[in-house]
């Protein structure tokens, strides 16, 4: 059975007792929950890309609690790694290092590099310092489905196993770390998030646009690359405000997501509103489509955001969520 607990010590100390015996645990981050498996330990990894139902050769996230653990997992820090280490952790941002001697392949699906990160959220901090290593920890949902942003989503995702998962709240961010390659002589972004390509350049000291320089180094593969990636079950649509009224969404039998539009005349069950800020929205944006996609329509309408940059990250995941299930790799 998946328990949902309060963080107190007991709980912690369950929840390391059960890392140690190789045993997955669910814990809060502040961008989206994660599952928590040893990153030392090759059937603790396998029992998480089992559970996810994830395919193997997908790299999984290091998640460290102090800055010196990074050496455990990388090779060598750039001068622009150690920046950025500097500027944004702990918080939402995972660094893809050269990987160091030891690390296993399960972590890294064999390739020479390693993600890592330290996250924000104090539950996590706690956790990750109890158990006194590193954690792999994947957002704590099934393969290709939303992922979870509160404890009860992660419940929904593996409800039946056994599972424990630590409750800290809703996530303050809402939507998953950015990735930014520092491998190379120029930053690249793999995964956009709460932190953006602009912040890291400014950081870093360099122009905005460095990151479009082409590039020989092969991508690396990243999860969310495939196509349909962050889905609900039910087809889902992004549609301009403009494409969005109460008779179309009655006769298409279309749950609506809006963001500025208002359709009170349909039912709330029908609808829902929400934030039109790019960070409210991140926030509140998975938990919309889970709610949608319980609602049992035949097709979720989301209002489409902004083609502007403080919307990268969200309209990333809203493309992903939108492509139609036959595209699923
Ligand atoms: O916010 C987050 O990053 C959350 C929380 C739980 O920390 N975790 C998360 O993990 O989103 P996951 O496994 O769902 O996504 C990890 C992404 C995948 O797209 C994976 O391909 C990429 O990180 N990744 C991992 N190692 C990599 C590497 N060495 N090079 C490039 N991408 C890598
Ligand atoms: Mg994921």
């Amino acid at each position: 059975m998946t328990r949902i607990v309060q963080p107190n010590q007991a709980a912690l100390d369950e929840a390391v007792q059960r890392l140690r015996a190789g045993q997955p645990v669910a814990f809060p981050t502040e961008t989206v929950y994660g599952l928590g498996a040893d990153a030392s330990r090759a059937e603790a990894v396998n029992a998480v890309y089992r559970l996810k139902g994830r395919p193997s050769d997908h790299p999984l996230i290091v998640h460290v609690a102090e800055m010196e653990r990074v050496h455990d997992f990388a090779a060598d820090l750039s001068p622009h790694a150690e920046r950025l280490m500097e500027r944004f952790w702990p918080g939402p941002l995972t660094l893809v290092l050269p990987r160091a001697p030891g690390v296993l392949d399960e972590v890294t699906a064999g390739q020479d590099t390693v993600a890592v990160r330290m996250p924000q959220h104090p539950v996590a901090l706690d956790l990750i310092q109890a158990f006194e290593g590193g954690l792999v920890a994947p957002s704590a949902n099934r393969y290709g489905h939303t992922s979870p942003s509160n404890a009860g989503h992660v419940a929904e995702e593996f409800a039946g196993a056994d599972l424990l998962v630590l409750d800290g709240g809703p996530c303050s961010v809402g939507i998953e770390s950015t990735i930014v390659d520092v491998t190379g002589p120029t930053p690249r972004v793999l995964r956009p998030g709460h932190v953006s390509s602009a912040a890291i350049h400014h950081a870093l000291g360099l122009e905005a646009n460095t990151t479009t320089a082409p590039d020989p180094r092969p991508r690396p593969r990243v999860s969310g690359d495939r196509a349909r990636h962050y889905a609900p079950r039910t087809p889902t649509h992004l549609r301009p405000a403009s494409k969005i009224d109460v008779n179309q969404a009655k006769a298409a039998k279309a749950f609506v997501v809006a963001r500025t539009v208002d359709l009170t005349d349909l039912t709330p069950d029908q609808w829902l509103k929400l934030p039109s800020d790019p960070e409210g929205y991140a926030r509140a944006l998975y938990d919309a489509l889970r709610r949608a996609d319980r609602a049992g329509f035949s097709a979720i309408w989301v209002e489409q955001p902004p083609d502007e940059t403080p919307w990268v990250a969200v309209n990333d995941r809203l493309r992903r969520a939108c492509t139609p299930a036959s595209a699923t790799d």
